[in-house]
């Protein structure tokens, strides 16, 4: 599948709402919310689009002053375009963005039923280090899972209070 990756505008807002609306059953972003990541400092988002210029992908993470971790915030593929390797690839350029704004560490939750997900994270080098009970408006639970940026330090499990 052919695509490109470039940085998210303000103008994608609407693009990014439709698609948040057919990749996520609950949880998702409104309108004001995107328009907010799109223009925000302390965010980078990367949307894919394919050949006829239409998003089909998203990631976004935040950034935290004096912190050398990113929150992967929203990842998403278009139902239609998933399993063809694209959320791999956003995945792994999302993590340069980060590497490039000096984070060590990309953070991120999964819901503990999204299996897909989870092994994605877990094949790219995630782990799961803080299950947390009832995270998701329907009372999902969720698995906090992180990654080190730095090519030689172990990922290692992180206590949070
Ligand atoms: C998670 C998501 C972004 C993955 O995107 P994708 O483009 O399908 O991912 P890829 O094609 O790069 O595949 C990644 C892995 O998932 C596997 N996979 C993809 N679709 C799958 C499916 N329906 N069933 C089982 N495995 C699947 C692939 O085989 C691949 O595994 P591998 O790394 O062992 O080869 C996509 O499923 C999605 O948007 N889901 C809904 C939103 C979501 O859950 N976001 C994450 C929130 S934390």
């Amino acid at each position: 599948m052919r695509f490109t990756l470039r940085q998210g505008q303000p103008t994608d807002r609407d693009a990014l709402l439709a698609l948040e609306a057919r990749a996520f059953e609950g949880d998702r972003f409104n309108r004001r919310q995107l328009g907010h990541l799109l223009t925000r400092a302390n965010a980078a988002t990367l949307v894919a689009v394919d050949a006829d210029d239409a998003v089909i992908g998203y990631a976004t993470l935040l950034f935290r002053r004096n912190s050398g971790t990113a929150r992967l915030y929203s990842f998403c593929v278009d139902p239609e375009r998933r399993g063809l390797g694209l959320g791999r690839r956003l995945l792994d350029a999302i993590e340069q963005v980060a590497v490039a704004r000096d984070a060590q560490r990309v953070l991120l939750e999964v819901r503990a039923d999204n299996r897909v997900a989870m092994r994605l994270y877990r094949h790219t080098g995630y782990v799961a280090h803080r299950w947390l009970d009832d995270y998701y408006e329907d009372g999902c639970a969720a698995w906090r899972m992180d990654k080190s940026l730095d090519s030689d330090a172990p990922t290692e499990p992180v206590t949070e209070s």
